[in-house]
């Protein structure tokens, strides 16, 4: 095992491995279950993403679609040297199914611990496990089985919107950073006034109380005409103005082009159910997050767009003091 401490969140005392599972000293156990340990007791907030990885497990990991999506997104946002990264200790906060799991333990030797709050972990192994150099945890971002200041590299990738209090979320993993180590981030970003005048701000104050199977089904039912509506207005040359009106995710700016009629449908289904399902949705201005990289001890703090293909992220990445 490489050489991060683990430790119970919850009273901070050291783990050690057992047959069972993870346990400190007064014997409170984490067990180990489908590929990940847990640190969860229930149910939470972000149910609606455990069902949506592990019904679409395989849609966006690369090496199941032959598209390289994940690896120019990881590598044109991290500007990370593969070489550089070998025996290096990761951390991934908010895994879902692995996408990025998989670029790092394909494309690099790092050792990676990944962690998710939903039973995604569970897909994530499916796609990735078993590997040694891969750890997987189902945790939160508040309360991570880490003693601090221990990881090389730390990213956190499209999550920091659905937490509940995005500041704390920040503050946590900077905590996770060694001295010399890089955080860095991709959230969705407010750019004006209009980012909230959008069918998915409207609609989700309902679409986010519905039972999931009922978002799902609901979702699938109206996928062909929506998708129709969508590229009709495209070609037409108004996507950008009235696509914002339909409740379906924006392939423009978000998918590939070229993809075949049933796996574009896929996707898409996939794609408005994590637009209209998840609990929390809060963009971010790329200036508060820079502010809070300063604020909790980040040096060399950069943030703004990463451009890749048609492709833009609204990044920031820093250095621990
Ligand atoms: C939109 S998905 C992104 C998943 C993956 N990074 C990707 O880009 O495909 C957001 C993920 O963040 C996870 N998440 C939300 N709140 C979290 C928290 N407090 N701690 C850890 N993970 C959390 C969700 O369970 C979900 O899998």
């Amino acid at each position: 095992m490489p050489s991060i401490q683990l430790v119970n969140p919850f009273n901070h005392q050291p783990l050690h491995y057992s047959n069972e599972g993870l346990k400190d000293s007064g014997n409170n156990l984490f067990p180990l279950e489908n590929g990940a340990y847990k640190f969860v007791k229930s149910d939470n907030y972000t149910s609606n993403f455990g069902f949506q990885w592990n019904k679409f497990v395989t849609t966006q990991i690369d090496k199941s679609t032959n598209f390289k999506l994940s690896y120019d997104r990881f590598f044109a946002q991290t500007g990370w040297d593969k070489e550089d990264l070998s025996g290096k200790n990761m951390l991934e906060v908010g895994s879902g199914a692995g996408r990025f799991t998989q670029i790092v333990l394909d494309h690099t030797k790092a050792n990676l611990y990944s962690v998710d709050y939903s039973n995604a972990v569970e897909a994530n192994y499916k796609n990735n496990g078993p590997n040694e150099r891969l750890h997987l945890f189902q945790a939160s971002v508040y309360e991570l089985p880490f003693a601090p200041a221990q990881f090389d590299k730390v990213f956190c990738f499209g999550v920091l919107q659905h937490t509940p209090d995005v500041k704390k979320s920040v503050e946590s993993l900077i905590s996770m950073v060694k001295p010399g180590g890089e955080l860095l981030v991709d959230f969705y970003s407010v750019s004006g006034w209009w980012t909230k005048i959008h069918a998915k701000y409207l609609l989700r104050p309902f679409t986010r109380k519905m039972s999931h199977e009922q978002l799902y089904k609901k979702i699938d039912k109206h996928a062909d005409w929506l998708i129709a509506t969508n590229r009709f207005f495209s070609k037409i040359g108004l996507g950008k103005i009235l696509n914002r009106f339909l409740p379906i995710c924006d392939i423009d700016g978000t998918l590939p082009s070229g993809l075949s009629k049933e796996k574009l449908r896929e996707m898409v289904v996939l794609d408005t159910f994590d637009m209209f399902s998840p609990q929390y949705d809060q963009p971010q201005r790329i200036s508060t997050v820079v502010n809070w990289f300063n604020t909790y001890g980040m040096s060399n703090v950069w943030g703004g767009y990463v451009y890749y293909g048609k492709y833009k992220s609204a990044v920031v990445k820093g250095i621990k003091k």
